[in-house]
């Protein structure tokens, strides 16, 4: 496998089996900025205990790509958090980038990315718990299904090499990190908007009927808009209600 060539802002940390990238990212990021600057990114080739969200197993055995980038956004925990949103983007791109013609990438939200219609990707999102308003680092988990995906998962799952693609891990690892640059330097210069809107033109079902699990409740409704913190905008006829937090369907999936 030849070496990732990555944008210098980057530095990059290959090991070949970890516990999860996300777990030691979060080793590597509490020694603080001197050792771990913004930038750094764990990636390994397999992970034996690879976290998703809402507390589930992320499955992940060799083939795929498992990284995990340690930011130090100077903003206080609501604000940082957009930045999945930012990753979002930037895989997508990187995907349509990479793929053939006549596939459909989109984003789901609140951190998925869909391949014809499945799941290919998801972005865990995890920041230090600070007492202050603004965390000293965050850490942003990517796994993304390359030559294998789960055929048991509680989302229908696919991967590049079942949709066909030929992109190995290292192709999708560099127009990520890539795109993961420009998108937050749009973040940056024009703030969540700019990122909202175009999220919203890549994403799956706007304006259909959705259901969304949350811990103790299911609801029902149509997937109106994101709001300026990233939310879900459910509306129950009529009624607008916002969600933070939560597991997406729409019909047949
Ligand atoms: C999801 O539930 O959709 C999010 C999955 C995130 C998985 C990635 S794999 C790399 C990083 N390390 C982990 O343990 N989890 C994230």
């Amino acid at each position: 496998m030849r070496e990732p060539k990555l944008p210098s802002v980057y530095k990059l940390i290959a090991l070949n089996t970890v516990d999860s990238t996300n777990a030691e990212a979060k080793r590597l990021a509490v020694r603080g900025e001197d050792e771990t600057a913004d930038g750094t990114i764990v990636w390994a080739k397999e992970q034996t205990a690879g976290r998703g969200r809402r507390g589930r197993t992320w499955s992940s055995p060799k083939g795929n790509l498992y990284c995990s980038l340690i930011l130090r956004p100077d903003a206080p925990a609501s604000v940082a958090a957009q930045l999945s949103f930012v990753a979002g983007l930037a895989i997508h791109d990187a995907l349509c980038l990479l793929s053939e013609p006549g596939h459909e990438v989109l984003v789901k939200w609140p951190n998925d990315i869909l391949v014809n219609g499945k799941k290919v990707a998801g972005i865990l999102l995890e920041a230090e718990q600070s007492s202050g308003d603004v965390p000293a680092w965050l850490i942003l988990g990517l796994g993304l299904n390359v030559g294998v995906h789960p055929e048991d998962a509680e989302f229908p799952a696919t991967s590049l090499r079942f949709e066909g693609w030929p992109s190995t891990e290292i192709d999708v690892l560099e127009a990520y990190c890539r795109y993961f640059l420009s998108w937050t330097s749009r973040w940056l210069d024009k703030g969540f908007e700019q990122v909202r809107k175009n999220w919203l033109w890549r994403c799956k079902g706007q304006g259909e009927h959705m259901e969304v699990r949350l811990a103790g409740e299911t609801l029902t409704g149509v997937f109106a808009d994101i709001d300026d913190n990233g939310a879900l905008v459910l509306d129950q006829d009529g009624h607008q209600r916002i969600i933070s937090a939560g597991d997406v369907y729409f019909g047949g999936s």
